[in-house]
């Protein structure tokens, strides 16, 4: 009697251990897929930028089998149309309806800060493939927000040297009135009066306006030695195109950072022939990454990648950073986290690593508008950290 008790007993317990083995290894094996939320723009000016982050990351996840830490992704994308009025309601959704296990976007910096207050609170992990601004790694960095692309700073910051060794010392700025191009100028102000140089007028037009004539006017007016601006996307086109047809083009050199021309040259029709930029991009960069992931690319979509494209593929490597070193457990935060902080990301763009504040540590070139490339110069700036004021991680 006793003996059939014990052998009951023995093999309910067993039964017992082999299915709880069996929903662990099940628990472990299939975890399901990784949700991608995808908050870019689709439409409007910036509509490019998102198509080609869009593709960047997708490349990369294709290139890995489709997955991201061993697990198949799943995409869920939103047009955020560069709209700050709708970011919030459209990371929510994302966050609270789609239950992403991440927030990749977006292009716009007033957008991508109403994004991270969503994120912050929810505590989901976002990576920014563009938006530049500088408060996201500054006084808003937070443990659960990376970006993969740059500050507003570090691009204008690297031309004011190389715009006063060329001898310019006066210049005009204009761009669209939000944080982008606020912090654009103010970076390049930075490095432009250290050096000794003057900045005679700082004109701004709202954001996504084309309306370019009446500033053109005002420019030729003030007759600085050059001028500087931020533009990007479409508007950056027609900007370019005014500038040479009003003439400017041949009495007033025009710098930029290098969103101006990346990705829009021709659209230009040749008027952006010979334009200086600064970006951490470069089209011919030479390195064996650059050079595997043009030609993936243009193989995949029938199509050049620029530095918006770039910045989505680093997206996804620095994502699968995180994930492979939890084996794809999502839910091992802090130790994701950890690593996407200490990742050096092989780059196009060259190798990069993150700074304190989760922002890539990166070269800036200078670059020439040459047909449809925009073409090494030199490195104007080794290394360059944003200094990340205010952050307090
Ligand atoms: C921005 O809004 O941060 C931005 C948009 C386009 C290009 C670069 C920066």
């Amino acid at each position: 009697m006793h003996k059939k008790i014990g052998t009951l007993a023995t093999l309910v317990a067993s039964t017992l251990a082999l299915g709880i083995a069996a929903m662990g290894s099940a628990h472990a094996q299939a975890p399901g897929k990784i949700k991608v939320g995808l908050m870019l723009p689709y439409t409007g000016t910036y509509a490019a930028l998102g198509n080609a982050i869009t593709n960047g990351f997708k490349q990369y996840v294709a290139e890995n089998g489709g997955k991201l830490g061993g697990r198949e992704v799943e995409y869920i994308a939103v047009d955020d149309e560069s709209d700050p009025a709708k970011a919030t309601e459209n990371a929510n959704r994302l966050v609270k309806r789609d239950q992403v296990d991440v927030l990749v976007g977006t292009v716009h910096s007033g957008v991508a800060l109403a994004m991270a207050k969503v994120a912050r609170e929810s505590k989901t992990l976002m990576i920014v493939p563009n938006a530049g601004a500088d408060e996201l790694t500054g006084p808003l960095c937070a443990p659960n927000v990376f970006r993969t692309s740059f500050t507003n700073w570090q691009p204008s910051y690297a031309m004011g040297p190389v715009m006063l060794k060329k001898g310019h010392k006066s210049v005009v700025t204009l761009t669209w009135k939000y944080a982008a191009g606020q912090q654009a100028i103010e970076g390049f102000k930075e490095s432009f009066t250290q050096g000794g140089g003057k900045v005679l007028k700082e004109l701004t037009l709202p954001f996504p306006n084309t309306e370019f004539q009446a500033y053109l006017t005002e420019i030729a007016s003030l007759k600085p030695d050059a001028v500087f601006v931020f533009f990007a996307g479409g508007g950056a086109a027609k900007f370019v195109k005014d500038y040479a047809a009003a003439g400017l083009n041949k009495t007033i050199p025009l710098y930029a950072s290098g969103f101006l021309t990346d990705g829009t040259l021709e659209a230009m029709g040749g008027a952006g022939e010979g334009l200086l930029t600064t970006l951490h991009y470069a089209d011919g960069l030479k390195n064996p990454k650059n050079d595997a992931f043009r030609a993936g690319y243009a193989k995949a979509y029938k199509l050049q990648p620029d530095v918006y494209a770039v910045q989505g593929y680093d997206a996804a490597q620095l994502y699968a950073v995180g994930l492979n070193a939890v084996k794809g457990d999502a839910t091992k935060k802090d130790e994701m986290y950890k690593a996407m902080g200490g990742a050096r990301i092989d780059s196009p763009r060259g190798a990069f690593s993150m700074s304190r504040a989760h922002n890539p540590v990166q070269d800036i070139y200078l670059r020439k508008a040459a047909g449809r490339e925009n073409v090494l110069v030199e490195t104007s700036a080794k290394a360059l950290a944003d200094p990340a004021r205010g952050c307090k991680m």
